[in-house]
């Protein structure tokens, strides 16, 4: 957590659009909760992503379908609490940006008045370019996210590479032109993903999408190695903590078990 007496200016969304024009990377990662959206602050990223991938990380569902904008409230104001100087986004979850614009507006301004981020994150394709231009005319930050879409899964025929390169750079251009301050690419293959990132004035964030973007995103917990389930191939785990806490648990049973936990130094008075 920072030290308050220390608190380094918050960063803004047009700090993202500055970063791009300067070529300096941006960092991205998920956290769904207090202790993830203190630590990754402190690693100094620029943006954290309360994504609605928690359904699949934390609730253990093959997809994030079942996200709810209750659920996306409850973790992204606990995120948005925890985190001080980087840009907290929330993902519009499915199927809030396809009911019609005013729907989208009324859940995006309902995510940012109870959570307290500073933008919202929203899968779609050229489709919902008008949907993207209200919610940023209702005064409400927008990053897009295009290529392999996790709410359009059973769509796509899978989580599979997204080739089709016009429909690609039609999603992003027309997400740019909405005003989005960003573009989450995911799972694009690397040329179509530089030609995107130099075609557009706003940064494109990749996540399977090769080193040419403007910044990266992961999941903390493959970031981390604290997955689960088997992780995409794109992922580089900096950690083995899913090693560690299966290590430090099975320790301490063994202890309990072998009757030399708690000591007496371990007991209160
Ligand atoms: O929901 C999520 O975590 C995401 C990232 C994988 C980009 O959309």
């Amino acid at each position: 957590m920072q030290d308050q007496n220390k608190r380094p200016r918050s960063l803004t969304i047009h700090d993202l659009v500055q970063a791009k024009q300067d070529d300096r990377p941006i960092s991205m990662v998920t956290a769904y909760d207090w202790w993830s959206g203190c630590l990754v602050d402190s690693a100094g990223v620029d943006c954290v992503l309360v994504g609605d991938s928690l359904a699949m990380v934390i609730a253990g569902k093959p997809t994030t379908l079942s996200a709810t904008i209750e659920q996306m409230i409850y973790h992204g104001e606990i995120v948005s609490r925890a985190v001080q100087r980087a840009i907290v986004f929330v993902d519009l979850p499915f199927p809030l940006q396809h009911l019609g614009i005013d729907k989208a507006i009324e859940s995006a301004a309902r995510i940012l008045q109870e959570t307290g981020c500073q933008a919202i994150k929203l899968e779609g394709t050229s489709g919902q370019r008008d949907v993207i231009a209200g919610i940023v005319d209702a005064g409400i930050p927008v990053m897009a996210h295009v290529g392999l879409r996790p709410q359009a899964v059973h769509q796509l025929g899978g989580y599979r590479i997204q080739r089709d390169r016009d429909q690609l750079l039609a999603d992003a251009t027309a997400a740019a032109s909405a005003g989005a301050c960003g573009v989450v690419l995911e799972c694009v293959p690397s040329e179509i993903a530089a030609e995107i990132t130099a075609a557009i004035s706003i940064p494109t964030i990749g996540i399977g999408a090769g080193p040419s973007c403007d910044g990266q995103v992961l999941v903390l917990h493959d970031l981390i190695g604290l997955s689960v389930e088997r992780i995409p191939r794109f992922v580089r785990s900096y950690a083995n903590t899913k090693e560690t806490v299966l290590d430090a648990v099975t320790s301490w049973r063994q202890d309990v078990e072998a009757k030399t936990f708690p000591s007496e130094s371990e007991t209160l008075a």
